[in-house]
């Protein structure tokens, strides 16, 4: 039984209605006329069923999932039409291949310095023996939108179109996750990188900041991973995590960027991190957490004269009837032990209408606007199996990992922004 706003309904969502079809038709129908109206036949003359990436990641007919297969006569998800989606609703299912088991190995595949759980091969990153048919289960979906016919990720075309630029991925752990699926599916084109824990790092900000707790008062920040990578077009990926917010500490950040240009991308979230030492007390995380978007969205994103893209919050599959019971760490006193992910009674929903609330409401509408959506949630809300927790880690000590996800998901948030940067 899955929670929605409204009460409980399926896992699956059904594709959209009728409505919200209209809406994007009559989005594509202007669009396609201003590209016939500007000569640019972008949409038309791009061939619909194109033939797999084979460039970068070696997509094998083994590998490749076949994606065109759906949404058949959807126009193409692409940077013109894709930036207007805030709420990209589609269906998880099987891939038409049965052998398609995701689109990489992590340890063999991957850039070395990628290091993390690995679900699809757990007991090679400390956890248990999984049977490899429940894996097959999670890593055989993908992900078929419901607006628009998602493409094929393509490491060349994205270090090509992304030449010369930076893209700064900015957030907590969930965002070091997405920074390891950007950096696998690129492997074939960065010419040089790294990724390791902040305090081992060159990188400057090494003091200690704190962020401010309304009546909790300032408690301390933590600084956790950095990483940086470039392709051979001069494309430079970044990535700084740290686990909750504060302004002097991202300015600074962002200093070391400088000149920040309009074509470079900033790719920023916090959430995940908020209520995790307070799994009693989700309600101070969750009221510290507005305060810190309160201040960020007016304050400083809607003034930074690069792209800047929220990525949506991911639902937290902690379960409990605070949505907020982690189990995944002993140093939390009484806190309830998980052997398992479950979709949350309640709180899913809430980082992700706070933010639509404020880009579109008085604290900040129009100074906003040009802020754009990775429209990761529903799709993510909808595979609560797909966590660290769900696929061995700590589910054998009942401190199951809820918060973290497989790539098997963090990896569509990769051709998500491909789709829209491209
Ligand atoms: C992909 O891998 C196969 C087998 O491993 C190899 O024969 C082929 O040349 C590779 N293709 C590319 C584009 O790297
Ligand atoms: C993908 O599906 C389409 C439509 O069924 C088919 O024509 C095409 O050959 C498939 N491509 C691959 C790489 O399997
Ligand atoms: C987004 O789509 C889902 C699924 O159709 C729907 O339940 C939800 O209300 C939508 N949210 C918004 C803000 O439109
Ligand atoms: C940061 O705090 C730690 C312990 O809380 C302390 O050892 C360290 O000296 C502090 N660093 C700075 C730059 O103040
Ligand atoms: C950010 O950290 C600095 C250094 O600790 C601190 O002075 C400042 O008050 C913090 N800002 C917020 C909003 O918490």
């Amino acid at each position: 039984m899955k929670a929605t706003r409204d009460g409980v309904k399926a896992l699956f969502p059904r594709r959209a209605g009728g409505g919200q079809a209209m809406k994007w038709m009559t989005v594509a129908i202007c669009f396609t006329l201003f590209l016939f109206w500007s000569g640019r036949h972008v949409f038309i003359s791009e061939p619909r069923n194109a033939s797999p990436a084979v460039n970068g990641l070696n997509m094998s007919a083994q590998a490749q999932s076949n994606m065109s297969q759906y949404g058949q006569g959807l126009l193409p998800c692409n940077k013109y039409g894709f930036a207007q989606i805030q709420n990209l609703t589609g269906r998880w299912a099987d891939s038409p291949k049965a052998d398609f088991n995701g689109f990489y190995t992590m340890l063999t595949d991957c850039p070395s310095w990628v290091r993390e759980y690995d679900c699809k091969n757990p007991s090679l990153t400390g956890g248990p023996v999984i049977d490899p048919g429940r894996i097959h289960q999670e890593y055989r979906q993908i992900f078929q939108a419901d607006q628009c016919q998602l493409r094929n990720f393509d490491a060349r075309d994205f270090s090509q179109k992304m030449s010369q630029r930076k893209l700064i991925m900015i957030g907590d752990s969930i965002m070091r996750l997405h920074f390891y699926s950007v950096a696998c599916f690129m492997k074939s084109e960065i010419t040089s990188g790294f990724a390791t824990d902040w305090s081992k790092s060159s990188i400057r900000w090494q003091g200690n900041y704190t962020s401010d707790w309304a009546e909790r008062g300032t408690v301390p920040l933590t600084k956790q991973f950095v990483g940086d990578f470039v392709t051979s077009t001069g494309f430079q990926v970044h990535l700084r995590d740290m686990g909750t917010y504060n302004g002097t500490l991202l300015e600074q950040v962002l200093s070391d960027f400088y000149p920040l240009q309009s074509e470079d991308v900033l790719l920023i979230n916090w959430g995940a991190w908020y209520p995790r030492w307070n799994w009693g007390q989700n309600e101070v995380a969750w009221r510290a957490w507005q305060q810190s978007m309160d201040h960020l969205f007016p304050n400083v994103l809607a003034k930074l004269p690069l792209q800047v893209i929220w990525k949506q919050y991911t639902a937290a599959h902690y379960g409990g009837p605070t949505g907020a019971e982690v189990g995944f760490e002993g140093r939390l006193p009484g806190g309830p032990w998980r052997y398992g992910c479950d979709a949350a009674l309640v709180g899913e929903f809430w980082y992700d209408d706070y933010i639509k609330e404020l880009l579109q409401g008085p604290k900040c509408g129009s100074a906003c606007a040009r802020i754009k959506v990775l429209p990761v949630f529903e799709m993510s809300r909808q595979r609560p199996n797909a966590h660290h927790g769900s696929l061995g880690r700590g589910d054998v000590d009942g401190r199951a990992d809820c918060r973290h996800w497989c790539n098997a998901v963090t990896d569509w948030w990769t051709i998500l922004l491909y789709n829209m940067l491209t």
